[in-house]
Parts: structure tokens; sequence; C-alpha cells
């Protein structure tokens, strides 16, 4: 069987395979139900949440002759016309490579030709902020005075771009992030269905590194599969992805709180050894420290972060070590070079210099609390000259 990328195996054909996206789901069924369909609807959110997935389901459940509480019943005339991808009445336009005004030309002079065998003819314009200024202009046009068989579903990441006269036109849907919990649903639903071993933990780990995005999830998962032998850890996952291991970034930041310079150098040396990116390391190192400052101030930050059991347990007692200034001091210095490693030809030197001056830092303050400290025992005991 030819293989087939496992986001494109998995784009969902109905709207309950559809996840994260219960409040567009459930407006768009209930105005399939009271047949209140609009002519222009604009889609925006990150890539990968289920904007184009969503159009084709929605394009296709307004045609449906039967429909089960807005959903498509798949046996009528008009579904298996519509399942058939070479339908003329669903119409799908990449406007990051149509972006001109012949093209939107082409779609207004098709405008005019009703629907061959469904009710509505419809529109999916993806990547809409592409389109030029004379594009949009042209695209007014038509969604001012659309015919009434006529429905637009403009698709787009960067609703900023479009202009005020497109936004005012069009009925809109911000789609969400999806959570860490119902991408490990969906992950765990896939890796079943495909046949694929994993640990509880690395499906964490996955979910939470496709930030939201089912798509970006799903890229992960699928390099996950084919390197790691049909059984997917917490580790090989890590390594897979490049990500620095919980672990590493634990003992890096022991080093750190407790200012032991010369293991910190070393451990950072055998990093460097194993081919280490230390823009990488930084950005990851922030990150942990972020989570230990939740440890160490929020109740519920073993729900809110997903570790494993004894990964959680060290990372509590570092937030216990130490206090929350230098956690916040790790994490204003580290980020703050996030730009300086797009331009360092040495990133490990950047990344040395400034954890070495965190060190220092410390330092200078423990030295001058003792000297403030002794000036004030000196003082209470009459002791000053
Ligand atoms: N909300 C979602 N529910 C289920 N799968 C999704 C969802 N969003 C994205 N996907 C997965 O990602 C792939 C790409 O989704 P797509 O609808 O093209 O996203 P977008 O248009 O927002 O970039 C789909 O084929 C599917 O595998
Ligand atoms: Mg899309
Ligand atoms: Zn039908």
């Amino acid at each position: 069987m030819e293989h087939q990328a496992l986001y494109r195996r998995f784009r969902p054909k109905t709207f309950d395979e559809v996840i994260g996206q219960d409040h567009i789901v459930t407006t768009l069924k209930n105005q399939i139900v009271s047949n209140q369909i609009s002519h222009a609807y604009l889609f925006s959110g990150t890539r990968g949440t289920g904007k184009t997935s969503i159009a084709k389901i929605f394009a296709k459940a307004i045609n449906c002759t039967e429909p089960q509480n807005g959903i498509a019943c798949g046996k009528c005339p008009a579904c298996i016309a519509l399942n058939n991808p070479d339908n003329l009445d669903i119409i799908e336009i990449d406007a990051a490579s149509n972006n001109g005004v012949d093209n939107i030309r082409d779609i207004k002079e098709s405008v005019i030709y009703p629907p061959t065998i469904s009710k509505y003819k419809v529109y999916i314009i993806d990547e809409v902020h592409m389109l030029s200024e004379s594009a949009f202009n042209a695209l007014l046009k038509t969604l001012e005075e659309p015919p009434t068989y006529v429905v637009f579903i403009l698709a787009t990441t960067e609703v900023h771009k479009l202009p005020q006269t497109i936004l005012s036109r069009c009925i809109r849907f911000d789609f969400k992030l999806v959570s860490i919990e119902t991408l490990v649903g969906q992950l765990q639903k896939i890796f079943d269905q495909v046949g694929v071993k994993y640990e509880e933990e690395a499906l964490k780990l996955i979910a939470s590194l496709g930030e939201g995005s089912v798509r970006d999830t799903l890229s992960i998962a699928e390099s996950c599969i084919t390197f790691s032998n049909n059984n997917i850890t917490y580790d090989s996952v890590t390594e897979i992805t490049g990500i620095t291991s919980k672990d590493a970034l634990a003992t890096i930041c022991e080093y750190i709180i407790t200012r032991d310079c010369t293991n910190l150098l070393s451990y950072l040396k055998a990093l460097a050894d194993k081919g280490k990116n230390f823009g990488q390391l930084n950005r990851d190192l922030v990150n942990f420290v972020r989570d230990i400052s939740i440890i160490k101030n929020c109740n519920n930050a073993q729900s809110l972060l997903s570790m494993p059991d004894d990964i959680y347990s060290r990372c509590q007692a570092i937030a216990q070590s130490c206090d929350n200034a230098i956690l916040i001091k790790i994490m204003s210095r580290l980020s703050s070079l996030e730009q300086e490693f797009r331009y360092t030809t040495d990133s490990r030197a950047l990344f040395e210099i400034n954890v070495l001056g965190l060190l220092n830092d410390e330092d200078r303050i423990e030295k001058l609390e003792q000297r403030i400290k002794a000036l004030e025992s000196k003082i209470i005991s009459g002791d000053c000259p």
C-alpha cells in the first residue's frame, strides 16, 4: 500500500471525528439544522487545527438532502456526488499559489453558473491572507452580492492581514489550539489503530511538543513511529525530537542552583561532545525552569505539567531548594539570549558565558548580603565606629 502521512490518513471526514473545536462544530451543525446558512465564513487559527477539514465537512453537510442533526447522511445522491473529489460544486482554491486578481476574476465568472448536482456551490479559499490587494477588491465585490446558491469559506492563519472590508462581510470562527489532554486521546486512538506500542508519558510528551496543532502533533508522532521500532518510549521521543531530556535539564539546573561551576562545565562539555545544539538547550532550559517555578508556586502543578513521576519528584526537590528570585533570574537572562543565538557562530560559548554569569551574579549578591548582615549585627551590638 502506498505510504500516506498520518495526518492525511487521519483527516476527519465527519464532524464527529473533529477534535477540540466543539464550539465551532456545534454552531455549524445548528445552522444546518435550522437551515440558516450564511454566504461567507471566515475560519481563522493556527495551522493544523482543522480549518480545511471542517470547511470540507461543512461544504458537504449543507448539501446533504437528508442530514441527521447537521451531519451529512453519506448516502443521498448529493453526498455520493460530492464524495467524488472531481465534483464541480465544491471548489478549493489555494490562495498561496493563486493570489492574483485574475484568479479571483475566474471565480467571479464561475460563480454565475449554479451548482450542477447540489444545492450550494461552495468556494473554499485557503490561506486567503495571501491574496493581492487587487484580488481582495475583486473578491469583495463577489462577497457583497453573491448568488443565493454560493457559499464562501475563507481560511487563514493570519487573520490580521485581512482588510476590514472582507472581515465585516464574513461570519468569523476562531479555531482553538487543542489541549494536550485532547491530543493525547487522539494519539492513543491512532496508535491503537495502527498497532503501535507506547508509554503513556511518551504520548504526553509528543502532545506537548505539538503545541496545540493536531497536524504538528501527528507529524511528530509519525517520526517517532518510524524511528522507534514500533515501541514509543519517553526516551525515544526525546532522542528523536532532539529536545533535551528532563533528566539532563534537571542536572544542569541543580548545578546552577548549587553554583557547582566545575561539574556544570564538564557536564556541558559532555553534551557538546554528543553534538548538542546549545540554542535548543537554552530554550529547553528556560521552559524547564518555568516548569520548576510552576511547581514551586502552584498547588495543581502536577496536573498542569506532563512529566513522568520520577522526574516530577526531582523537579519538586529543585523547586524546594531554591527561591523564586534565582528562578526568575535564570529565565530572564536565558530567554533574552534567544535572538543572539541566531547570529552567534559559537552557541556553546554564548550559553556557557551566560550561565556562568548567573553563578557569579549570585556570588556577588551573597557577598553583599553577608556584608550587610555583618554591618547590621555591628550596629545592633553598638560596635559601630
Ligand atoms: N480539529 C482536528 N481534529 C482532528 N484532526 C485534525 C484537526 N485539526 C487538524 N487535524 C489533523 O491535521 C490535518 C490537517 O488539518 P487541516 O484541517 O488541514 O488544518 P488547517 O486547515 O487548520 O491547517 C488533518 O488531516 C488531521 O489529520
Ligand atoms: Mg488548511
Ligand atoms: Zn446526504
